[in-house]
């Protein structure tokens, strides 16, 4: 994902629809024609039903297009089919069959379309997502983010293969019945077709009130299970504090007012379907009636009135579904902004890279300020001083001194601003080596680790990639978490849990330390990481740190004096400034505030 890549921008809805349906869209076409064969093919059963009655079992003459009057003409005429009805209930199941197949295309092709477009729309986002920067990252909640994955592309795929496609396909479906029908009577087309605006804007109106309804239904299941999690996972709490009464209360309350919005949306939903079945049934009837007398007077055969009375059955239901149809593409206007705000965010930029910056020089911080956001205060005020390379430097300061910040910038999860001073490796400005150059050649261990559910190993091995059993076992070995894992009765294979739960602060540390040896980057950062581990291990790792072979240059960060007290240089951090640097003999002498802070934690003062 760190290949320079073009911004994409999405001004309009269509140009994101096009752009989500770009492989897809040849199986959506493919099953709007498909359905519409299907319903061309639905319609000539009740046709051929209709000449039976009146040509074969009648006398009226055969009301066919031409060139099937010459084929029935040569073989034979009606006279002919009259001893062989089987003929004709042949041909409607043979249409019907076909029907069958076209039907069975058009739904293969939808179901095709979906999957490669949820595939495409799933892909597309996530990988706009993983390349957004931190300080979008920083700005939203990763509950919304994955709603707009799953919700929203739902909603999407929902207007894109059922709505839009069923309104072509619905529209063509009324239309063509409404052509056949006209062909048998004008009149009495005229009548049907004067409900279908009536009952379209009936189901229109009634399903936008449904839609609310349901809504209302849905948040207020959301706060009952949260209100019900929230009391399991937080039962000692609420033991503890004696509340169970006034919890319940509380679920109580809610669970009335939710049973008593789903009675609300039932008694909608029966009344939608009574009064529809009624309008309907009002339609129906006045067909039958109308229908019956122009048969009486001869004005239509009585084929033609059977079949009339099946096209009318044939699209009561497609009309009915157009305003439910209607109603629910209205809310997909919604969901296609909430996914192009995401894919129109700005990814990182990502600098050209030129060649391979030598990442074992001197590091230097020149004139460095830094706040998050505009209008904050600085957290980063006129910072400046050097880790000399292949050595050890460390950072003292107090939590929010600006520490991991600085180290942040370093990696170039931050981008300095243009008057932000300027970071240096080897003399080279950083923000003139790619990201990826930067991240691959400096190895973090965050002060918050972040283990992935998987087992120990796995964790350890996480970034190095091609990371032998050898090479696991040797990281771990630094990091002193060997002597942990033959405790375990999996040993390596130990799975962890969901972000590490099964491990303690201090394991999981270590893991972290060794997930960022094993990469044996050139520049390696420990963030406050081993805070959690005793005096005892934190100083066995740094000896066991120091007897690698490596030359790489590493920064210590601590609250702990005893952790960095023999680094060969010490800078001290106070409120975003370097308040003073030099070794820890000089800095003792000093009398300063690294001093202060030594004189706190020494063995008399200490009484953890
Ligand atoms: N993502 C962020 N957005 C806004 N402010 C932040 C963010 N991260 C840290 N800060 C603020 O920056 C300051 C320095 O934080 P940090 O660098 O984490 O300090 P330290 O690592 O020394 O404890 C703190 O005041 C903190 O509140
Ligand atoms: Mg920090």
């Amino acid at each position: 994902m760190n290949s320079p890549r073009k911004t994409d921008r999405y001004k309009t809805h269509l140009s994101l629809l096009l752009r989500l349906t770009e492989g897809s869209r040849r199986y959506f076409v493919a099953s709007i024609l498909f359905a519409w064969l299907t319903s061309i093919l639905d319609l000539i059963n009740p046709r051929i039903i209709a000449f039976a009655v009146d040509s074969v079992l009648g006398n009226t003459r055969p009301d066919l297009p031409s060139p099937l009057l010459s084929v029935l003409d040569r073989i034979g005429g009606t006279g002919m089919l009259r001893p062989h009805l089987w003929m004709v209930a042949l041909a409607v199941i043979a249409i019907a069959v076909l029907a069958g197949l076209t039907r069975y295309t058009f739904r293969m092709m939808n179901a095709r379309g979906q999957e490669k477009m949820l595939r495409e729309t799933r892909n597309l986002l996530y990988s706009h997502i993983v390349s957004l920067p931190l300080t979008w990252h920083n700005q939203h909640h990763t509950g919304d983010i994955i709603q707009r994955c799953t919700s929203d592309v739902d909603v999407v795929r929902a207007f894109l293969s059922e709505h839009l496609i069923s309104l072509i396909h619905l529209i063509a479906q009324i239309l063509l019945a409404l052509v056949f029908m006209l062909s048998i009577s004008p009149l009495l087309t005229l009548a049907e077709a004067s409900f279908i605006p009536l009952i379209v804007l009936f189901s229109y109106f009634f399903h936008i009130r449904i839609a609310r309804s349901f809504r209302k239904v849905d948040e207020m299941e959301g706060q009952l299970s949260a209100i019900a999690q929230e009391n399991l996972t937080g039962v000692r709490v609420v033991r503890a504090f004696g509340r169970e009464l006034y919890e319940r209360k509380r679920f109580e309350e809610k669970n009335e007012a939710y049973t008593g919005l789903w009675d609300h949306l039932m008694h909608l939903l029966s009344l939608f379907w009574a009064t529809g079945d009624g309008l309907s049934g009002l339609q129906y009837l006045l067909i039958l009636v109308v229908g019956a007398r122009f048969c009486l007077s001869g004005s239509i055969t009585v084929g033609s009135y059977i079949a009339f009375l099946s096209y009318s059955t044939m699209i009561s239901g497609p009309v009915r579904q157009l305003g439910r149809i209607i109603s629910g593409m209205s809310r997909a206007g919604v969901s296609i902004d909430r996914i192009r705000y995401i894919l129109n965010a700005e990814p990182e930029t990502e600098t050209e890279p030129v060649s391979p910056a030598p990442m074992d020089g001197d590091i230097t911080f020149d004139h460095v300020r830094f706040r998050y956001a505009p209008g904050d205060a600085p957290v980063l005020d006129d910072v400046s001083f050097t880790c000399k390379a292949g050595q050890v430097t460390g950072i003292l300061g107090s939590t929010g001194s600006g520490k991991s910040t600085l180290m942040y910038l370093l990696c170039r999860l931050y981008d300095l601003p243009e008057d932000g001073g300027e970071i240096r490796i080897g003399g080279r400005r950083l923000s003139g080596i790619s990201r990826r150059d930067v991240r691959n050649q400096i190895g973090i261990v965050l002060q918050e680790p972040y283990l992935f559910s998987r087992t120990l190993g796995e964790n350890i091995a996480i970034a190095g990639l091609s990371a032998s059993e050898a090479n696991i076992r040797e990281a771990a070995k630094v990091a002193v978490l060997e002597e942990t894992v033959n405790r375990f009765t999996k040993g390596y294979d130990t799975f962890v849990g969901e972000r590490g739960v099964t491990l303690s602060g201090g394991q999981k540390q270590r893991t972290a330390i060794a997930q960022t040896l094993i990469r044996n980057t050139p520049i390696m950062i420990l963030d406050d990481s081993l805070s959690a581990v005793d005096t005892e291990t934190d100083i066995r790792i740094r000896q066991e740190l120091d007897r690698m072979d490596s030359k790489a240059t590493r920064i210590l960060i601590a609250h702990r004096i005893t952790s960095l007290m023999h680094a060969d240089h010490i800078v001290v951090l106070d409120r975003g400034k370097v308040v003073e640097e030099g070794t820890h003999e000089e800095l003792m002498q000093r009398n300063g505030l690294y001093r202060r802070i030594c004189d706190l934690q020494s063995p008399d003062n200490v009484t953890e």
